[in-house]
């Protein structure tokens, strides 16, 4: 297929792009490298460096595009509170435009990157896509209005779209993998401590009501990832819209993930309890049934031992392209 893959000069985006390039799929990657590294960009994609809302239309209108993956957009929970007016603007309004571009042109299959972030506290876990909606973030909340507003090109102009919902992406794929100026996430903080980049690592909050107190999340492999997106693509039917949540279906508690670090790459890793993060729920972890199901899904690593090593393969060959040595 002819693809317009919108930010796939970050971690997800440049990890699927690569696997869908080898699986023989022409690429086009539109990314304002804001947050992105063009270093990520594989070599046989066409890259053009450039903003969704503005020159989506210009892209497509190239004509013979079969399917647009869209993964740019504003990521940080904690920057969505302070800058809301930024995450409406360049999550919805910009993917407003890309499905106004999409109809101009006639491209009508697309993926989408949402989030578990669009549950918001879960009532129970795991997780299902029929759980209750209630996002307890800016960002989340934009993630749950471009579901919506997806679905309703899927109604009314016959698109043929899947929004995936990932909980916690991590691991890499060979060369490629998570490498941000600004880290927020857990496993490459964790990692970023045993290469000696940072001093410790801060466990937000110790009393949440979990067996060791600390947050429980889901972590996905991002190839497994990467596999549900290429299911999804070949399988959007015009006027459907699909929602799938992705992980792995078992939870692990930040002291595990910091226990699984250290096993895997034989550094100490200094831990110490700081206060909780606002914002953060006490546990996240999907059901991944319908996927399997209805998508003919088979995630392959699910084992967190996997994911750090193959995250910790990446980081430590990262050498001085690693922001976190620059910082
Ligand atoms: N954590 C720490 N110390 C750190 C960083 C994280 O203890 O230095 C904890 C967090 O409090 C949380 C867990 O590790 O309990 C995982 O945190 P991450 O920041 O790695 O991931 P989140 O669960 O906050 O966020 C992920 C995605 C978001 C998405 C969210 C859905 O990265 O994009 O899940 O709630 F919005």
């Amino acid at each position: 297929m002819k693809l317009l893959v919108t930010g796939g000069a970050g971690y997800v985006g440049s990890v699927c792009s690569t696997i869908l390039i080898e699986r023989g799929h022409d690429v086009t990657i539109l990314d304002n490298l804001s947050t992105g590294n063009r270093d990520a960009v594989p070599a046989q994609a066409r890259f053009i460096e450039g903003e969704v809302a503005t020159d989506a239309s210009t892209v497509l209108g190239e004509g013979g595009f079969d399917a647009v993956i869209h993964f740019a957009a504003r990521s940080l929970v904690g920057e969505s509170v302070e800058k809301p007016e930024e995450y409406w603007r360049d999550n919805v309004g910009a993917t407003l435009a890309l499905l106004e571009a999409m109809r101009t042109h006639g491209v009508k299959n697309l993926v989408f990157s949402s989030t578990a972030a669009t549950y918001g506290e879960p009532d129970e876990v795991p997780i299902t896509e029929t759980h209750p909606t209630a996002p307890t973030n800016p960002y989340g909340a934009t993630k749950l209005a471009i579901d919506h507003a997806i679905r309703s090109y899927c109604v009314a102009h016959d698109f043929g779209a899947t929004s995936l919902r990932y909980f916690n992406v991590a691991g890499a794929y060979g060369q490629v993998g998570e490498n941000r100026v600004i880290e927020t996430h857990l496993i490459p903080i964790i990692l970023q401590v045993a290469l000696g980049h940072r001093e410790k690592i801060s466990i937000y909050g110790d009393d949440w009501p979990t067996p060791d107190g600390t947050c429980i999340r889901d972590y996905i492999h991002i190839v497994d990832l990467a596999e549900a997106h290429i299911l999804a693509l070949e399988s959007n039917k015009p006027g459907t819209h699909r929602i799938f949540n992705l992980g792995s279906g078992d939870g692990y508690s930040v002291k595990e993930v910091v226990d699984t670090c250290r096993k895997v790459t034989g550094h100490e890793i200094p831990a110490e309890i700081a206060p909780r993060r606002a914002g953060d729920p006490a546990q996240l972890i999907a059901s991944c049934e319908k996927a399997i199901k209805e998508l003919g899904w088979n995630p392959e690593r699910t084992d967190l031992s996997t994911i750090v090593a193959d995250a910790w393969e990446f980081t430590k060959n990262l050498g001085d392209k690693a922001h976190s040595a620059k910082a």
